[in-house]
């Protein structure tokens, strides 16, 4: 911040007693706005002024409280909240942070932020017309500038222009006064799941146009190359001059102009130069059409000429050609029944907050494309704009949703006529930004707002205003799937059971497309059976997809040593979705908030940092654009499994794993197959006769670069088992087995003796789902370890032992056999009947320091789970025990690998053990035990043991998505009564 910034005297002095803090807007709904303009769809960010950088700051306690000559400096665009000042972040879901019923907030404190700073208005802009626009503020924004009132605006999420045309002189410096008060009228419809903050969190910008210029373009383009570009046309001063004319360019071919009124446009949107109106006309042939799969854009230049020729304006539009529509109970994008595999995005980042860059979203949706989604719901409200000409670009379907959740006071407020003009406002402002995205294809009138008469009033607006798009709202659909007279046009629910939407695509009574707008919570360790809901998806008509809940943990990067969150100075602080050292992920109740909801804003499929959860991994597969069906006599079946496009843009390679023998590659040749088509091609290895369990995969990567993946990026991984594995006996040998007094077994690698084990750290969805109460209750966590009897029988041991709950007992039996090179444990468990949903059924224990490599044959090489697997292949993996663990903010079970079938885990030296199992089983090593898990609260409280915690389960429990939304389903819940396993260890 310059000297100069800081203490220009014009600045000081008591806040101006004026009409805009007289007004009270803050506890006003019906004001929505005061001297602002009309949003639009015209690009103004070249050649603007951008005003971002510090600006003079002070917090004042409430909007009325006199502004002081205190000024410190506040980094713009930015939460003030993330700055370094004493108002902090607070994270609840549901409720509002404080107890005032709308429209009311707290009179005593709530916190009000004066930014100011000088503009030297460009002596160039001399009679032009100028305007300020404010990206956006939470949650009221008052302009002043050089002391004048100048406007208001609400809605902290779109921008806000202001008129200064006749404020601001060309050629001098000007004082501009941005008051953003945190709570308001607005705040209860903003009551989204999310932080609370305030600032300043888009750009601000200062532009200038000609007196005449244009106020408006509206693109609409159809798959059958018909464009049609709606122009609207102004001048400063409210009269438009004699012999203007628009013309319009697409890639360089002109466009026709259809001028004057037409009767035959009449109905199909308002077309008079009389009143500034003016459609440009083309018809494109052999369009390239847009598609997430093929997002072709054309360049559109709408050019606004004064009567000599001159241009007076200029508005550049990426376009893309296709249709969006409704046929019977099918969304189709160009006429094909797409599948939506989306995610709900906000805007977020751990170190600003709520600000996000270019190069952020971009890496996001990069992100994105390389883990199969094609789809994004701007979660709860609009998106910043650049990601909205990211999603053009790189190709994603976009439900655009309107900044309004009421979620504490729903039902008030979904009926209240003080708050109609504000439901209008923000849905038909959003539209009026987005409507020329060809990503967009769906409007949302926002979330969790109960249905009320203030819905139905935007649905009206944008039915009326844009009937090229579908409109969709969870809180009208949940009222009747298939009812029609809904402000839904699509059945979008929330968490809804699966086995309810195939009942309902089977029903015969679904009228509308059902997309779950909310589906598969990723809260830490979570998303179990994505596999399943994929399944049924593809097989039934009727269900077309969904966004899975959501793509960030929001956990802002906090100093541990003063509790502040470490903002813009953090850069670099994080890796690979840990804190560094002296930080960590703060959630809710970090920042001392009074009230809060804890962890729940930890749920995303991302780390804050954007380091990939395993999830990604699933999901990629279950996207996967190639799947190799089944292995028949011909050979093997491939197909293609996008809507659009071929299998050009992929390479492939062929995997064959062999559990006995190693992994074999070869060159794939991939067929030429349009969408939906498949073909036989022939088994690319001679199977070998040896080498016992054999997996086939297809690897298959980009072939060339892409705007979201260099070349030789994986894109999926299909699999087909090709030989099951032979049972293998071992047979006794003589030799030893050492056990204890207690009949536990003593092991030079061995530093903690297998015992039982039912307990694992609860997930979040164990513990909001209410099992791990239930486990606590029966006192799984603390099961007391009894022997009753140790024999000798041969070269065997057998231990017999109890573990008793308090309200039950198991019986466990271990029998130990020296084999050739080391010993089998035979093992078997019988848990009560009352146990009827587990965590675990295994063995756990724990090894000598230094064994720092795992490798496996299993499936891996990510953290899998029985009911989240599917992307895992079958191979020969190796991972340093290090990186198995998964840190999930909360600390939880984690790092668990499915389908292992045997492992080594080994010092540099080559030195270790190695561990086979009787049949593929869930095995977790990691530097924890789940009582380490289960205490700490963040990942910065565990002390890693400098041995390993391994975990062998007979049974493991799925981890379901229970935190919100359904359970795991019963097949992958460990049932009581007898389970029994087997598994040797050897010495390496
Ligand atoms: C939904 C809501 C989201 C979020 C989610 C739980 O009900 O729409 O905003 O709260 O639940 O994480
Ligand atoms: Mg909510």
């Amino acid at each position: 911040m310059t000297d100069a910034l800081m203490n220009d005297p014009s600045t000081h002095g008591p806040h101006p007693a004026d009409p805009l803090i007289a007004l009270r807007p803050w506890e006003a709904p019906e004001v929505t706005s005061w001297g602002r303009l009309p949003m639009n769809a015209v690009d103004r960010r070249d050649g603007a002024l951008v005003l971002d950088g510090d600006w003079r700051f002070q917090l004042l306690p409430t909007p009325e409280a006199p502004v002081s000559d205190r000024w410190s400096s506040a980094y713009v665009p930015g939460v003030w909240t993330m700055q370094d000042t004493d108002d902090l972040p607070q994270y609840t879901n549901i409720r509002m942070p404080y107890t005032e019923f709308p429209p009311q907030s707290p009179a005593a404190k709530n916190p009000t932020g004066v930014y100011e700073r000088q503009v030297d208005v460009p002596a160039e802009w001399a009679g032009r017309r100028i305007v300020l626009q404010v990206g956006a503020a939470e949650s009221v924004l008052l302009v002043h500038v050089d002391g004048r009132p100048v406007g208001i605006s609400k809605d902290s999420h779109l921008a806000a222009g202001f008129d200064l045309s006749g404020v601001v002189r060309p050629g001098e410096r000007a004082t501009v006064r941005l008051t953003v008060v945190k709570w308001s009228d607005a705040s209860h419809i903003e009551d989204q799941d999310q932080w609370w903050h305030g600032g300043i969190t888009r750009s601000v910008l200062l532009y200038a146009t000609d007196p005449l210029y244009l106020a408006d373009v509206t693109v609409r383009a159809r798959h059958d190359g018909d464009l049609r570009v709606d122009c609207l046309v102004r001048d400063a001063s409210g009269a438009l001059p004699e012999g203007w004319y628009v013309t319009g360019e697409l890639d360089g071919h002109l466009l026709a102009q259809d001028i004057g009124f037409d009767r035959a446009n009449e109905e199909d949107g308002r077309v008079s130069d009389f009143l500034g109106e003016v459609r440009l006309h083309t018809l494109v042939p052999q369009v390239r059409l847009w598609t997430a799969e093929t997002p072709e854009l054309y360049g559109l230049t709408v050019r606004l000429h004064r009567a000599d020729g001159t241009i007076a304006d200029t508005s550049r539009h990426r376009v893309g050609f296709r249709d969006v529509e409704i046929v019977g109970r099918d969304l189709l994008i160009n006429g094909e029944r797409v599948f939506i595999r989306g995610v709900n995005r906000h805007d977020f980042h751990p170190l600003t907050g709520r600000t996000v860059s270019y190069d952020d979203m971009r890496a996001d949706l990069v992100l994105l494309k390389r883990f199969g989604f094609n789809a994004i719901r701007t979660a709860h409200y609009p998106n910043d704009p650049s990601l909205y000409d990211l999603a053009d670009e790189l190709g994603f379907y976009v439900v655009d949703e309107a900044d309004i959740e009421s979620h504490d006071h729903a039902h008030e407020i979904a009926d209240d006529p003080r708050y109609l003009n504000a439901f209008v406002d923000r849905v038909s402002r959003m539209v009026l930004r987005d409507k020329n995205h060809p990503s967009v294809i769906i409007w949302s009138l926002g979330n969790e707002s109960d249905y009320g008469a203030n819905h139905d009033a935007a649905a009206g607006w944008v039915r009326r205003h844009d009937p090229t798009r579908p409109l969709q709202y969870e809180g009208a659909a949940k009222r009747g799937w298939a009812d029609p007279g809904l402000a839904s046009d699509i059945a979008c629910p929330m968490y809804a059971p699966l086995e309810e939407c195939v009942a309902h695509a089977l029903s015969g009574v679904q009228t509308k497309p059902l997309i779950q707008c909310e589906y598969s919570h990723a809260m830490g360790n979570s998303n179990g059976t994505l596999a399943d809901h994929w399944a049924a998806i593809e097989a039934t008509p009727g269900l077309q997809g969904g966004f899975i809940w959501e793509f960030w943990d929001h956990g802002i990067l906090q100093r541990v040593t003063d509790g502040r969150p470490a903002g813009r100075g953090g850069a670099g602080l994080y890796d690979n979705g840990v804190a560094a050292p002296g930080h960590r992920w703060a959630y809710g109740g970090d920042f001392g908030e009074p009230y809060h909801d804890g962890a729940f804003i930890a749920d995303g499929i991302v780390f804050p940092d954007r380091t990939p959860k395993p999830v990604l991994y699933e999901h990629r597969e279950l996207a996967a654009p190639v799947r190799l069906k089944c292995f028949r006599h011909e050979g093997l079946v491939l197909s293609n499994h996008q809507h659009f496009r071929g299998l050009e843009w992929l390479a492939a390679e062929w995997e064959l794993s062999l559990a006995d023998g190693g992994t074999l590659t070869a060159p794939a040749e991939l067929p030429d197959l349009r969408p939906g088509e498949t073909a036989v091609v022939p088994l690319p290895f001679e199977l070998p006769r040896d080498g016992g369990e054999a997996w086939l995969t297809l690897r298959v990567r980009t072939a060339q670069d892409l705007p979201w993946a260099p070349r030789g990026t994986e894109v999926c991984a299909p699999q087909l088992r090709l030989r099951a594995a032979e049972p293998v006996e071992e047979s006794a040998v003589a030799a030893q087995v050492e056990v204890d007094d207690d009949g536990l077994l003593v092991h030079p690698l061995l530093t903690v003796a297998p015992t039982l084990s039912l307990w694992r750290a609860p997930t979040d969805n164990d513990e909001l789902g209410g099992m791990a109460a239930r486990w606590r209750a029966w006192g799984l966590d603390t099961l007391v370890r009894k022997p009753v009897s140790v024999r000798r029988d041969g070269m065997s041991v057998t231990v017999d032992a109890e573990y008793a709950g308090t309200t039950g007992v198991v019986r466990h039996r271990q029998v130990f056999t020296p084999v050739e090179g080391g010993l089998r444990v035979d093992e078997e468990a019988e848990l009560p009947d009352e146990w009827d949903d587990v965590a675990r059924v295994g063995s756990v224990f724990e090894t000598v320091a230094g064994l720092d490599l795992l490798e496996w044959f299993g499936q891996g090489p990510w953290e899998s789970y029985p009911d989240r697997s599917a992307g895992a292949p079958v191979g020969h993996h190796s991972v340093p025990v290090d990186a198995l663990f998964t840190p999930y903010l909360r600390p939880q079970e984690s790092g668990g690998r499915h389908g292992v079938r045997r492992f080594t885990l080994s010092a540099p030296d080559a030195t270790g053990l190695a561990v086979t199992l009787d049949e593929p089983r869930q095995v977790s090593v990691t530097r924890y035990r789940a009582e380490d898990l289960t205490a700490a609260a963040h990942h910065d409280e565990l002390v890693p043991r400098p041995g390993c915690v391994v975990h062998l389960d007979a049974a493991h429990r799925g981890l379901g998505t229970a935190s919100c939304g359904p359970d795991t389903f019963p097949s992958y819940l460990v049932p009581p009564g007898v389970h029994r396993w087997s598994w040797t260890l050897r010495a390496l």
